[in-house]
């Protein structure tokens, strides 16, 4: 019998999947369906700086107005209130998950500028949440920072919130990034526990007939998984913080790669969100077979196994093999 159970951010779950943050983690009967078909951890919906910061019926105004600064707010939903109701609701969600789950249960803030909200990281702790995850969403569009700025704002962030709760902390990033590893080093220095790699750019699309921004949401596919896979791969071995891989885990053989390439955990959301909570035991009892079949004990066992430190050829894993790649194309079109 493979063993399934795996370590996160100084817990053992018992199994490497789990529910990463949306509408799905906050619902009281999806929770308990998540739990049932085995989910190692779930981490609840985001609370967003500006629904910390401004009034509901400034928010509203803004987000109707500036579609593009909140651009993760208003391409979750564009009525935020309706997706998360607020502060004091929110830290009721988090009692309401305790009651409910066995697996541990992660909160988390959405944010990018240190500042008084950041005590709600206490709050979240004072509520009984057991982990913190801080979701980064920092779209780089002023043209006045510098890289160095840029990334000096992740660091600052992160340490006011270690500042702030003694809980286990996971920072959420996307990969825009001059340096992944760079900058996954300096987050554990500044204090996060866990990396979670890595975060969807919701990209704006325009309406050509009414010329207007439409921020619209469209679900992930496994093919988004080789960004995460990469980078997971690089930094497993050599940063000292637990790895959750998030963006394109929907089937068995995606939460594989993943643990192949070094993560502790691996998150899904869109195939959550497409096929339903009982999808977490599909992919559970997936594993378990593909285990039995590649003759593996355990998850420690397979973890980090096809990452970069083991790789033959590191130069070549962080290319990708990119010259081989290239000419593996072949033309539908007959010269
Ligand atoms: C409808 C929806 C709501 C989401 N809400 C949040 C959120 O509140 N906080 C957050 O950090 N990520 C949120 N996400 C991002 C997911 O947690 C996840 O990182 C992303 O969808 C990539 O994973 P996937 O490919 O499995 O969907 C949301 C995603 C979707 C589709």
């Amino acid at each position: 019998m493979p063993d399934l159970t795996t370590r996160y951010l100084g817990f053992e779950l018992r199994t490497p999947v789990v529910a990463s943050a949306s509408p799905m983690t906050s619902d009281p009967t999806s929770l308990g369906r998540l739990e049932e078909a085995g989910v190692g951890a779930v981490v609840l919906p985001s609370l967003f700086e500006e629904q910390l910061v401004h009034e509901a019926a400034d928010l509203d105004a803004m987000l109707d107005h500036n579609a593009e600064a909140f651009a993760e707010a208003t391409s979750f939903f564009p009525d935020l209130q309706d997706y998360n109701t607020g502060p004091d609701q929110y830290l009721e969600t988090i009692a309401e998950a305790k009651r409910q789950l066995r697996a541990p249960v992660i909160a988390s803030l959405n944010g990018t500028s240190t500042g008084g909200w950041v005590r709600y990281a206490r709050e979240i702790e004072d509520a009984g949440a057991d982990a913190l995850e801080l979701n980064i969403y920092l779209i780089a569009a002023d043209f006045s920072l510098t890289p160095a700025e840029v990334e000096g704002r992740y660091v600052d962030l992160v340490e006011s919130v270690r500042a702030a709760v003694d809980l286990p902390l996971a920072v959420k990033i996307g990969p825009q990034l001059t340096s992944v590893p760079v900058m996954a080093q300096q987050l554990v220095r500044a204090g996060a526990d866990g990396l979670v790699l890595f975060n969807r750019f919701y990209q704006p699309d325009i309406d050509p007939d009414t010329r207007e921004i439409t921020p619209n949401l469209v679900l992930s596919a496994s093919e988004e998984l080789r960004l995460p896979l990469r980078w997971i791969g690089i930094c497993y071995g050599r940063v000292d913080a637990s790895l959750a891989l998030t963006s394109g885990v929907h089937e068995v053989a995606d939460v594989a790669k993943g643990l192949l390439a070094g993560a502790d955990v691996t998150m899904t959301t869109s195939a959550l969100l497409r096929k339903g909570p009982s999808h977490v035991r599909h992919l559970t009892e997936g594993l378990h077979e593909w285990m039995v079949e590649q003759e593996y004990d355990s998850v420690e066992q397979l973890k980090g196994s096809v990452s970069q430190r083991h790789a033959p050829d590191p130069e070549a894993f962080a290319r990708a093999n990119y010259l081989q790649t290239l000419s593996s194309w072949s033309s539908p079109f007959p010269a």
